[in-house]
């Protein structure tokens, strides 16, 4: 039976990067998908990028960009990232698209009718200088339990305590710097509340149609079944503009929360892709549909998924998912992923050193399983498993018998021996299809190393040294290639790039599931072969963390010197960066201190900054004032000792003696001007 499949991957945020904890989701729903279609079935595959909310907002207002800009730009980032990892989405959209409104207004107006968008007035902190209400994460304050000054907006890091933002001491904007009030406002929710019933049944009856496995994982079900303790709370599903996302139909001023969209946004993809393929949309929402659904997400977004979007999926009228497929975070040697250690890899990094995406799917796929544990990247794991499975079990069969058989055999295959494998293949498609793929590369390299033996034992490169041996050679290695087809077939859904350049050589096509244990027939013409597979390092994998360090921030005025061969700084980066032109209004050296000079500074219409700059046994206060020179305006203000450095002033020196020179500009521009 042909299954009708819609599968989707956590849609990543518009103002970040792809990182390798992103590719481990992808690489997992990426190599079921595969899976799945080289068994037969019918999957759609679809992701976005999640485009809406305040960070997004923030980020293209910092970078000068209007918020349509900068997720337009990320999503062909996003999307040649992940296209490099052999991720083949057949729909990846944005949830800001005319589908996605479409969609989400529809929702919300089946709700509205249901009668389970209620309107409430909420308090909330206020910032009248950026006229708008504040999220948790853009306030700090005084800690209510132990008056901590300058805490995060729901908790303190200084005694543990959780609290409301309103809760705060003296809460001021972290955007702003401003003081905080309190204002009312109409906010728009969902009554989860009376989704009780159907959520815990929901969460704890099998899942429907005909895959194996749970809802979702027991330890998922039993972590959301504590929310249903102190009873389930509606959810605020609006936000008040400025926002960036869909205004919500007859309510001016206010706005979907990004995470009501979001899940939606699967759906409008798939709404895209189905007008492109003629698939009908409406046979996969109908509530009573047997087609399946879906979503591979991480561990911490599973409330998400596994109440507000069941639930309102449920009292729109359409189906549910069919199951959830979570998994753990990704850490790096252990430890979660950290910029200054290098750590926090960037899809980019990883593809700008030319490393073989193959390498990085097999071994994620090698620690993979159905379980919602926390995944571990051990960069001399990694180095050894690539070498030791892939180029030394899978290549090798190849590169031991391709060439014989070219040079000695016509380069055409022998008629079929007995299988050199030995194992249940179905056993195996169950371990795929249940997401243990740790098991199933166990198997797959448990059955290479016969190979391997096999070959060991019966030595083609000795045989091929006596002309008496040709038909025993030409056997040995017909053997082999066969053996190397069907595994090559196992490890087909985790390496594309792989399988693709080796269907090459084999000249068989596309394979398939089924062609297991089908050797390829008598007087077949294999390609010519090329090499398959590189070794990887130890030294490529400092070169990986050397190009994902970021320096640490110093004092001084001169920009930190990269380390050699690591990542440019591209336009966006630089287009963060506001230079500006700075008239000296005074300038003094700072008590107490060896390097700094204490520089008054004008902007001219922009008023005056303080800027402490490292520049005190370099030049002579006394010739900076009345000079013009040039500053980063939009430097995060720096608290020091002595005060707070509101900007940079910048220097310039040779690599010899280290003097510093401020950067001087003409006196023609006057103070504030723009520096480009
Ligand atoms: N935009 C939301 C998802 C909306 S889905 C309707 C979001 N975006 S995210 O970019 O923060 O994360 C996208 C996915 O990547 C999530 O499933 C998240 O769990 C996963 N991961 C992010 N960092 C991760 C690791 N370090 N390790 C593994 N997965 C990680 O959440
Ligand atoms: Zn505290």
């Amino acid at each position: 039976m042909t299954r009708r499949i819609l599968v989707t991957s956590a849609l990543p945020y518009a103002n970040g990067s792809i990182h390798i904890g992103h590719l481990l989701e992808h690489v997992q729903s990426d190599s079921w998908v595969r899976f799945m279609r080289m068994r037969g079935h019918e999957v759609h595959f679809v992701c976005a990028d999640d485009a809406h909310g305040t960070p997004v907002m923030i980020a293209a207002e910092q970078q000068g960009l209007k918020p349509e800009e900068l997720i337009g730009r990320m999503q062909k980032e996003h999307e040649e990232d992940l296209r490099h990892f052999g991720v083949a989405y057949d729909c990846y959209h944005t949830t800001h698209s005319d589908e996605n409104r479409e969609l989400a207004t529809g929702i919300y107006g089946r709700l509205q009718e249901a009668g389970r968008i209620a309107k409430r007035s909420v308090a909330q902190l206020y910032d009248p200088q950026n006229k708008q209400f504040l999220a948790d994460r853009y306030i700090r304050g005084a800690c209510p339990r132990c008056g901590a000054a300058d805490q995060n907006g729901d908790s303190c890091e200084e005694c543990g305590a959780t609290y409301a933002a309103t809760e705060l001491g003296k809460p001021r904007s972290a955007l702003s710097g401003a003081e905080l009030e309190i204002r009312e406002s109409e906010h728009y929710f969902f009554e989860l509340s009376a989704c009780g019933d159907f959520l815990k049944d929901w969460l704890t009856t099998a899942a429907p149609g005909p895959g194996p496995g749970p809802r979702l994982q027991k330890q998922a079900e039993n972590k959301l079944m504590e929310w249903f303790e102190g009873g389930l709370q509606d959810w605020d599903i609006s936000r008040d503009a400025p926002y960036f996302g869909f205004e919500i139909p007859a309510a001016p001023g206010k706005y979907f929360y990004v995470w009501l969209d979001a899940p939606i946004g699967y759906l409008a993809s798939f709404k895209r892709l189905c007008a492109e393929r003629g698939v009908d949309f409406d046979t996969f929402l109908a509530a009573d549909t047997d087609t399946e659904m879906y979503h591979f997400i991480g561990k911490d977004i599973m409330y998400f998924h596994g109440l507000f979007w069941p639930a309102m999926l449920r009292e729109a009228g359409h189906r549910t998912p069919t199951r959830l497929f979570i998994h753990g975070f990704l850490t790096v040697n252990g430890m979660k992923m950290s910029k200054s250690k290098g750590t926090f890899i960037t899809a980019e990094s990883y593809r700008k050193l030319g490393f073989d995406p193959d390498w990085l799917r097999y071994y994620m796929a090698s620690k993979l399983n159905d379980r919602i544990e926390d995944v571990d990247l051990n960069l001399e794991e990694f180095v050894q498993r690539v070498n030791a499975d892939l180029v030394g079990k899978i290549a090798n069969i190849p590169s031991r018998v391709a060439r014989l058989l070219a040079s000695q055999c016509g380069g055409k295959m022998a008629a079929p021996g007995a299988s050199l494998l030995d194992f249940d293949a179905e056993e195996l498609a169950g371990l795929y299809e249940a997401r243990k793929f740790s098991e199933a590369t166990r198997r797959i390299m448990a059955q290479a190393e016969l190979v391997n033996q096999h070959m060991e034992r019966e030595k083609p490169w000795e045989l091929s040294r006596d002309p008496a041996h040709r038909d025993r050679l030409h056997r040995v290695c017909t053997d082999g290639i066969n053996a190397f087809k069907d595994l090559l077939i196992c490890l087909k859904p985790l390496m594309p790039r792989f399988a693709a350049a080796a269907e090459d050589y084999l000249a068989c096509g596309p394979l398939a599931w089924s062609g297991l244990g089908q050797p390829l027939p008598e007087g077949h013409a294999l390609g010519e072969f090329k090499h398959l597979m590189k070794r990887v390092s130890a030294k490529d994998m400092d070169k990986l963390l050397a190009a994902n360090r970021s320096a640490p921030a110093t004092a001084a005025a001169a920009p930190a010197q990269e380390e050699k061969g690591a990542a440019y700084a591209d336009i966006k980066d630089f287009a963060k960066i506001e230079l500006r032109v700075a008239e000296v209004l005074e300038a003094a050296a700072v008590e107490g201190s060896d390097k700094l000079l204490r520089l008054r500074v004008s902007l001219g219409k922009d008023g005056e900054r303080v800027i402490f700059a490292g520049i005190k046994a370099h030049v002579d206060p006394a010739s900076l004032a009345g000079r013009k020179i040039a500053v980063v305006a939009n430097l995060k203000p720096r608290k020091m000792r002595f005060g707070t450095s509101e900007g940079m002033a910048l220097a310039a020196s040779s690599d010899d003696d280290g003097v510093l020179v401020p950067l001087f500009v003409d006196d023609a521009v006057p103070a504030g001007g723009r520096i480009s």
